[in-house]
């Protein structure tokens, strides 16, 4: 058994930081032990700032624990956790920063995105329910940064439905309002849905208990996802949200950003189906970099094998 060092004796609440970074200065990765470095000095100054006491500590390691044991292939507490913290958000903040070229802000993916989805021809519908909400079409052009077409682009659309649900939530294996399309030579891409509404997230798991507690009210703003790319430009993973939806600004999960708020235009000229109400967004793709590539955010059967 190794000798205990003099270091290791002299233990308190101050030196234990510097003491369990100097253990793990042997990590042969630089950017895990950087980031492993930085997570103890912060988790060590968190515990010391609130003066963390043993059932404190005991009482996060079992909520965790609950977030853990909520996970599925189909559910990802950690995620939501990430989400309702800011975390998420944040993220994605410092991806957005890493490109190359000005693009569409990102917005988080969210539970209820499905790698696979029906591959639909321009103005066609991406319902294939029945539905109670005013039909629209959803309107605009991929660019690049600097303005040109992006000819080809895949525009996948996923939303909830006008009760607020993603079809996932009404029927396990049901496919509602959300399709793949691709862009024409003037980059335009068009659907038809149906006006989404707000809806709370998932609040049946140990994230909706904090979000009770902290007297939140776990409502999104209603939005429409778009997970917008092409070879050769950095995907974008974002919404649109109505700006008229009374939880604008309080998103539970942080997603919303001027840029990306948005109206239902009930006459629109411009837009490709006549006698339509209308949401029109272009969207700015920007060139593929080393640096900053990758998804933000994930289908949660990638993380928990089915
Ligand atoms: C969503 O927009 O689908 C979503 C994002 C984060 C948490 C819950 C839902
Ligand atoms: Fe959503």
């Amino acid at each position: 058994m190794a000798t205990p060092t003099k270091t290791i004796r002299a233990i308190d609440e101050h030196t234990i930081t510097g003491a369990t970074i100097e253990q793990m200065s042997t990590t042969s990765n630089p950017r895990m032990k950087h980031v492993m470095e930085a997570l103890v000095r912060h988790l060590h100054d968190f515990a010391r700032e609130v003066d963390l006491t043993p059932k404190e500590w005991i009482d996060g390691i079992a909520f965790l624990t609950a977030v853990g044991q909520k996970c599925t292939p189909n559910r990802q507490e950690f995620i939501l956790l990430s989400d309702t913290l800011g975390l998420s958000s944040l993220v994605n903040s410092l991806h957005d920063k890493r490109g190359l070229e000005d693009s569409t802000k990102s917005s988080l993916l969210g539970p209820f995105y499905r790698q696979k989805s029906p591959v639909l021809k321009a103005g066609e519908s991406i319902s294939t329910t029945a539905h109670k909400g005013q039909d629209v079409t959803l309107y605009g052009r991929v660019l690049d940064s600097k303005g040109a077409p992006v000819e080809n682009a895949s525009v996948e659309i996923w939303q909830p439905d006008e009760n607020g649900d993603y079809d996932l939530q009404r029927e396990a294996d049901l496919v509602d309002l959300r399709g793949t399309f691709h862009t024409d030579a003037d980059g335009r891409y068009c659907a038809r849905s149906v006006a989404p509404t707000g809806y709370m997230i998932p609040m049946d798991g140990p994230v909706g208990d904090m979000i009770r507690a902290q007297g939140r009210h776990g409502y999104r703003p209603a939005h429409i996802h778009f997970l917008v790319g092409k070879p050769g430009y950095r995907e974008v993973v974002t919404a649109l949200y109505l700006g008229n939806d009374v939880h604008i600004d309080s998103d539970t999960v942080f997603g919303v950003t001027e840029s990306l708020v948005t109206a239902v235009k009930q006459h629109d000229p411009e837009s490709p189906i006549p006698n339509l109400p209308a949401i029109q967004f272009n969207f700015t793709l920007a060139a593929a970099g080393e640096a900053g590539m990758g998804r933000v955010g994930a289908d949660p059967a990638q993380i928990v094998k089915k």
